[in-house]
């Protein structure tokens, strides 16, 4: 007999219902408590488009949108979310708010792998809903929670300052 609780050797979790509206539609499902939202958004609701990369809120790779503003879902545990409305790349693309800034990155090959690229449009997503146009210090400083391993950060910054300008001035980058 060691002594120990065999019961705190046991990983298995009784799962917690919650409920989300993800991307416009309400969706349930069951989650472990401690199960974050990146992986909940990922391996429950098969909504790919949301990274986990470093997964402790350094890299921004996991960015969405919470109840309208960018939160890092590998931040965060699912249950935390319940109730919340959360966009996520895949909406934004659907509901072509961001069209602009998706055709920009692409003609200014502001994109490699495309690991980063959807929390960097969500993140530029977010400084354009605030800032109608930020100059390319007030975009770099936006971007800093944002890596980008391959590409480097001068078409991105080049991109989401022609969206910036083109919609100040009434019409869409391209
Ligand atoms: S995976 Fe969330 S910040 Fe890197
Ligand atoms: S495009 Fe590869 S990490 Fe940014």
């Amino acid at each position: 007999m060691s002594g120990l609780d065999e019961t705190l050797l046991d990983d298995t979790e009784a799962t917690v219902r919650v409920r989300f509206v993800v991307n416009g539609r309400k969706v349930a499902c069951e989650v472990a408590p401690r199960e974050t939202l990146v992986d909940c958004l990922r391996n429950e609701l098969e909504l790919t488009g949301t990274h986990a990369g470093c997964e402790m809120g350094a890299c921004g790779a996991c960015l969405v949108q919470l109840d309208g503003r960018a939160v890092h879902s590998c931040l965060m545990y699912a249950v935390q979310a319940d109730g919340a409305r959360i966009d996520t790349i895949e909406g934004l693309t659907e509901s072509g708010v961001i069209a602009d800034l998706q055709a920009e990155f692409h003609r200014r090959n502001a994109l490699q792998c495309g690991f980063c690229t959807p929390g960097m449009l969500v993140n530029a997503h977010e400084l354009l809903s605030q800032v109608a146009e930020p100059n390319r210090e007030e975009i770099r400083d936006a971007l800093s929670g944002n890596y980008c391993r391959c590409t480097g950060y001068e078409a991105i910054v080049d991109a989401i300052d022609a969206v910036a300008k083109a919609r100040c001035e009434g019409g869409g980058a391209t």
